[in-house]
């Protein structure tokens, strides 16, 4: 009887290991085999790790890419067509965009290859294979050495490791580190810099519900963008030209017209940026307690000024539209962070694995001589760090959301560039730099921001000690910021675009004298944070990215049971999960999928977030969804268990067979804390239901020449 309890008990506790593990983490395509391919197949998938990695043939993969940097973007015709988020493409649409043709306001489609609009800077990148290169990185590197030396030797061993790596002419390769610098891996790329804008809705589907519905579920957004990339006629990369064609991928996405069901398996393969889900208990709990605060609510006044000019000036909607977007974004994001670590307690949580941590060291001598005091000492260098990034979050989060700083740090670049080799280059990338700032620059705005901003860090940092120049300030203007602030932006050139721009080369010898009243501040702000802040800050950090790689290797160490994923640093993962609705709050539950009837119930006429074109009005009413419906309702957004994070934007999310049904673009509000502790509970993606895509491009746009590109599938119907 005790053996069967055992027998029982012990298979209790793997499967409660198991599910934990399920839906939580973001892998290593090249490591799918090895580690996840037996639980992803138990979960539903019906394709093996071979499918979706393989170095010597196509495989999905192939059919991924890392969009400009920032965003995924997946590859779904045999002519280059890619797909992404709208909010991917947004700059893209936006830089195309003016008053009367506004593509933000109006939707673009390009109705042949030759009006798809080439965008400058724009790139693709293609993995092409990914090697495991700890060994040869971590040569020659010891344990006594600092955090600098050990830098510098593996920066040249890395340096060595590029240099020798096969690779063809046209590809490029860079390696990163994992698990906080315990191994690297090496990412041989393509990367095509002719990408041209196909097609975009317009902004009221697109972005539809904006940021009162951002981060939200249940959500009705159709959140995408189409764009194609462009090769030289060997169909390798080539820079823009006119003469480059559509380009020919070894693999591009099947797209599945079945849709998901609740339990379905699926994944999501892209380029999650960052997350840090194993830190020490103090630092999730410094989180929730200072930087996010900070942050929040810093962003709180420079988002309620930019709304306010923005709801009175189309020309600055247009201009603040992108910025306004990415402010707010973090801002709300940082607040649902906030709840769901509370309401999770992940605090707590982190302090329990601690003492398990703790437990296991002390009972084996080799670990407890090496991991003994891990956990004091970080607890030691969090304490350390408290003061020093409040002022960080306050300097960064000030400085950059004035722009006149922005502009002044160009001039500064010149001046420290002055006499020496890159100087030319310097000043070419200020002046280009220069354009962009100003195409989107409003003096008005930003000397509000500044009166608004500059006020409470000079006021709510009441023991810091700040340039004599801001007493100064405060002193003429009696303390009065809109004074301060109008008094500073007579004092400056930097805000007039046009006496800047217009002889550049002139006003630049004028101002690298740096007597300009915004470089003269910009520059103090700069040297007092130096020596107040940032110098401090980089040597307790330092200590911390050392003790906190320790401790990583000490939880693999420990913890041999569980099987660890590397954080998110922008690399190519795999994450796995099914469909699954959750429960909120207290009697209410969420289903996985919304409708068209939810877009309608959203419906406010001529609202600056929940307007619908009449177009679409007009197909729901005759209920007109062609063969993108589902029993007579059109769906628009599901959720999964996927663990995703900021960068898995344009995401493919993929069925069973890795036919594309759906495509990332958000988490739900509950549970955004997941780049910190994942809790499957509550953390959820948002995905547009592929056939919504392919209904607004067809039914909507009359782009029925991209839907013939793709290849359709019913995998249900077989
Ligand atoms: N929250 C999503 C992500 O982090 C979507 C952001 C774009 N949408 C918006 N309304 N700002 O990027
Ligand atoms: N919206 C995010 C992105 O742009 C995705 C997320 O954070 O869930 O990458």
């Amino acid at each position: 009887m005790i053996k069967y309890l055992k027998h029982i008990l012990v298979g209790f506790f793997v499967l409660i290991i198991t599910i934990a593990k399920a839906d939580e983490g973001m892998w290593l395509p090249q490591l799918l085999a090895k580690l996840n391919e037996k639980q992803m197949k138990s979960m539903g998938m019906k394709i093996s790790a071979a499918d979706i990695y393989n170095i010597n043939k196509g495989s999905l993969k192939d059919a991924i890419v890392s969009f400009g940097g920032f965003c995924t973007g997946e590859v779904i015709s045999s002519k280059g067509l890619v797909l992404t988020n709208h909010h991917c493409g947004f700059d893209a649409i936006q830089n195309h965009s003016t008053l009367d043709n506004n593509y933000i306001r109006d939707g673009f489609w390009a109705r042949n290859n030759g009006e798809e609009i080439p965008n400058k800077g724009l790139f693709v990148t293609f993995i092409v294979r990914i090697d495991d290169v700890s060994r040869k990185v971590l040569i020659g590197v010891t344990g006594s050495m600092s955090e600098s030396e050990r830098q510098s030797v593996i920066d040249k061993n890395i340096a060595a490791l590029r240099k020798e790596t096969k690779q063809e002419s046209y590809q490029d390769n860079f390696v990163r580190a994992f698990f906080e610098g315990n191994q690297y891996f090496l990412f041989v790329t393509e990367t095509y810099k002719d990408v041209r804008l196909v097609g975009a809705p317009p902004s009221s589907i697109g972005n539809f519900g904006k940021d009162t519905d951002n981060w939200m579920w249940p959500r009705h957004t159709g959140d995408f963008s189409m764009f194609r990339i462009y090769a030289g006629k060997d169909n390798k990369p080539a820079d823009y030209s006119p003469d480059n064609v559509p380009y020919k991928p070894k693999k591009s996405l099947s797209i599945s017209l079945d849709g998901v069901a609740e339990k379905d398996f699926t994944m999501v393969f892209g380029f999650p940026g960052r997350t840090m889900e194993y830190l020490h208990s103090a630092a999730v709990d410094q989180t929730v307690r200072v930087n996010d605060p900070v942050k929040i609510a810093i962003r709180d006044k420079a988002l309620a000024v930019i709304d306010a000019y923005m709801r009175k000036d189309e020309t600055i909607k247009i201009q603040y539209a992108s910025k306004y977007a990415g402010i707010s974004n973090a801002w709300k994001k940082w607040q649902g962070e906030i709840l769901g670590l509370t309401k999770t307690n992940a605090v707590e949580k982190k302090k329990a694995y601690e003492a398990e941590f703790q437990k296991r060291v002390n009972t084996n001598p080799i670990w407890k001589s090496h991991y003994g005091n891990l956990l004091s000492d970080i607890e030691i260098m969090y304490k350390e760090l408290e003061p020093l990034g409040r002022s960080r979050d306050y300097f960064n989060e000030v400085i950059s959301k004035i722009e006149i700083f922005k502009i002044a740090a160009q001039f500064n670049n010149i001046i420290n560039a002055k006499g020496k080799s890159n100087y030319d280059v310097t000043v070419a990338r200020a002046k280009e730099r220069l354009e962009d700032t100003y195409n989107e620059y409003n003096a008005e705005v930003d000397e509000k921001l500044f009166a608004v901003l500059m006020e409470m860090f000079y006021n709510d940092q009441p023991n810091e000690k700040l340039p004599n120049e801001l007493d100064i300030m405060y002193k003429e203007g009696d303390g009065n910021f809109s004074v301060i602030a109008r008094n500073f932006f007579q004092s400056t050139e930097l805000d007039n675009s046009e006496k800047i721009m217009t002889s550049f080369d002139k006003k630049v010898t004028q101002l690298s004298e740096g007597n300009d009243k915004a470089i003269e501040l910009f520059r103090s702000l700069l040297s007092n944070y130096s020596e107040r802040v940032s110098q401090k800050l980089n040597k307790v950090q330092d200590e911390i990215d050392k003790l906190q790689r320790t401790y990583m290797q000490a939880q693999m160490d420990v913890f041999k049971e569980k099987t660890f994923y590397p954080d998110a640093n922008s690399t190519m993962r795999v994450t796995y999960g099914n469909v699954k609705g959750y429960t909120p709050r207290d009697a209410v539950k969420y289903d996985i999928h919304t409708y068209l009837d939810g877009v309608m119930e959203k419906y406010k006429p001529g609202d600056y977030e929940f307007d619908v074109p009449e177009k679409i009005r007009t197909l729901y009413q005759k209920k007109d969804y062609g063969q993108y419906g589902q029993n007579g309702k059109m769906p628009v957004c599901f959720i999964a268990m996927n663990h995703t994070t900021g960068g898995n934007s344009g995401s493919p999310a993929l069925d069973a067979y890795g036919n594309l049904v759906g495509l990332n673009f958000d988490r739900a509000w509950e549970g955004t804390m997941s780049d910190i502790n994942y809790d499957p509970s509550i953390c959820r993606n948002i995905m547009v239901d592929i056939r919504y895509v392919l209904f607004i491009v067809d039914k909507y746009a009359g782009a029925d020449h991209l839907i013939k590109e793709m290849n359709l599938v019913h995998p249900k119907k077989k």
